[in-house]
This record gives C-alpha cells, sequence and structure tokens, in this order.
C-alpha cells in the first residue's frame, strides 16, 4: 500500500460476513479506525472476538441497517456517531435460496428476494453511506465475478451484481470531480470462514485480507488507475487490476 491508514476513518457495511472480516483485518493491520457496521450485536460481538488485537488500528462496533428504507436517518445516525469519515466500503449480499433450473424457471418470488437482499441493499447502502464520505474520500463497493459472466449456479446473483455494477460506476461518473471517489471492485472467489467451516476450500482463491490489501489500495488511492471506477480483483496471482472506461 503506497500510504498507510492511519488516523483515517473507515465505514464498512456486512463486516460481519466472510469478506467483511478479512477485510476489517486489513485495514486496521494498516492502521486504520474501523466502523464495523452490522445488524446484529451477537454477529458484531463475535467479529470482535475473532479479530482479537487490532494493532495501530481501532475497530469501533456499530449496530445498524444501512439497508433500511429511510436511508437519510441511516446517514444521520452515523454522522451523529461518527461525523464525515475517509471511507466507506460496502461487502453485503445474499446468495439466496437454491436456483433450480434455467432462468425461465426463475419464479417471482425467488426473483423478488434476490433483488431486494442484493440490488436493493447496495442501492440503499450507497445511498445511506455516500454522502458522508468526504470529497477527497472513496467509497468501494465489493461486487462478484459473477456479474460478467454466465452463471448458470446462480443466475441472479449474476444478474443483481450486474446491476449494482452499472449503478456504482454511474456515481462514479455523477460524482467525479465533486468526490469522493466511488470504486467497484469485482472479486474472484473468497476463501471465507463459512466455506472453510464445511470443508469447502482452495489455496488459488482469495483470503479477505488480500481483498482487504486491495480495497486499501483504493481507499488511498494508491492504486494504479485509480481514477478509474472499475477494478479487478480475481486471483490473488494476477492482483489488483484496472479496467479503463475509455477503453
Ligand atoms: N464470498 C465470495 O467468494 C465473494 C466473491 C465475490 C464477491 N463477493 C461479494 O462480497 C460481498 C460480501 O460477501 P460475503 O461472502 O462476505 O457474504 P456474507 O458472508 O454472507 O456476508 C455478508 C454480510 O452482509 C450483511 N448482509 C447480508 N444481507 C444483507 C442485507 N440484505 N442488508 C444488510 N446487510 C446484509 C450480513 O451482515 P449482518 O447480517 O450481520 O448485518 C452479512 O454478514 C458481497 O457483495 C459479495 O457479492 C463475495
Amino acid at each position: 500500500m503506497n500510504e498507510d491508514l492511519h488516523g483515517r476513518t473507515v465505514l464498512l457495511a456486512g463486516a460481519t460476513g466472510g469478506v467483511g472480516e478479512g477485510t476489517t483485518r486489513s485495514l486496521l493491520a494498516h492502521g486504520a479506525r474501523v466502523v464495523a457496521i452490522g445488524r446484529d450485536e451477537e454477529r458484531l460481538a463475535g467479529l470482535a472476538d475473532r479479530l482479537g488485537d487490532t494493532g495501530t488500528g481501532e475497530l469501533v462496533l456499530h449496530r445498524t441497517d444501512v439497508t433500511a428504507a429511510d436511508s437519510s436517518a441511516v446517514t444521520r445516525e452515523l454522522r451523529a456517531a461518527f461525523g464525515t469519515v475517509d471511507g466507506a466500503v460496502i461487502s453485503i449480499g445474499t446468495p439466496g435460496g437454491r436456483t433450480r433450473g434455467s432462468v425461465l424457471d426463475i419464479t417471482d418470488a425467488h426473483w423478488a428476494e434476490m433483488v431486494e437482499g442484493n440490488q436493493t441493499a447496495g442501492f440503499r447502502a450507497l445511498r445511506a453511506l455516500v454522502p458522508l464520505v468526504a470529497p477527497d474520500g472513496a467509497v468501494v463497493s465489493l461486487l462478484g465475478a459473477s456479474a460478467e459472466i454466465p452463471f448458470p449456479g446462480n443466475p441472479l446473483m449474476g444478474a443483481t451484481n450486474a446491476a449494482l455494477r452499472s449503478l456504482v460506476q454511474t456515481l462514479a461518473v455523477q460524482l467525479s470531480g465533486s468526490g469522493p471517489r466511488v470504486y467497484g471492485l469485482v472479486l474472484g472467489v473468497v476463501r471465507t470462514r463459512a466455506r472453510q467451516s464445511v470443508g469447502i476450500d482452495d489455496p488459488r482463491w482469495l483470503t479477505g485480507e488480500q481483498v482487504g490489501d486491495a480495497v486499501g489500495e483504493l481507499l488511498t488511492a494508491g492504486a494504479p488507475g485509480s481514477d478509474e471506477p472499475l477494478h479487478h480483483l480475481i486471483d490473488p496471482v494476477t492482483g489488483l487490476t484496472v479496467r479503463s472506461s475509455r477503453s
């Protein structure tokens, strides 16, 4: 990382999740004050237990639902608690129930569940958090590579991620020049605690900490092409790559 995160406050929504936990650990290791946001006190307390010693970083737990319909109320609550911050990371989403058959077999109920849990949730998180970030700060929204490929195992995960990717790229253009910088970070498969606990793991996949390192690069504008909104971290060997919106 070109510049460390000492003295910077970063809001991290979805910190209790597999990717959120690794990202929190990495940002703390780089000295950030991380406000770990989740909807459940017990899950937040469990996160704090697992993280243990935060080194030079500072961990603050905050229970709220950044996806609540009244985004202005969420913004007011977080502003009262933390003021203007240096960065925000959005690491939320749900794989939903199992998709059976083809796209043509998707029920309205499954569609509604996935749009609400991913697309609407990601949109509301942006609407609540972006206004809290300083004009020279940055927002990173984590996305899945399923947004960019055929994804027969979970078509609506792919479709809702693609919709979010579009929103994030458009917002980045709309805020360009007035700030904050807005990034979509498209991820490959991550070695989460949940996967590992059921024996699903592969050393060729990303770790949550590697995701956090890449997020830190974007937050500090240390990544190559940090004026571009869309970045990819698909595997640990290739590392963080940027896709030019002008090509
Ligand atoms: N895991 C991977 O391999 C992978 C790969 C590519 C991209 N990603 C992306 O990384 C992000 C996080 O994935 P993950 O694997 O860490 O997921 P996860 O373990 O399921 O964690 C997601 C967290 O988000 C919160 N959350 C879920 N649905 C929400 C909703 N509707 N409203 C508000 N909060 C909600 C939950 O926290 P609380 O309930 O405690 O609030 C949960 O702990 C997602 O955007 C995903 O698309 C993950």
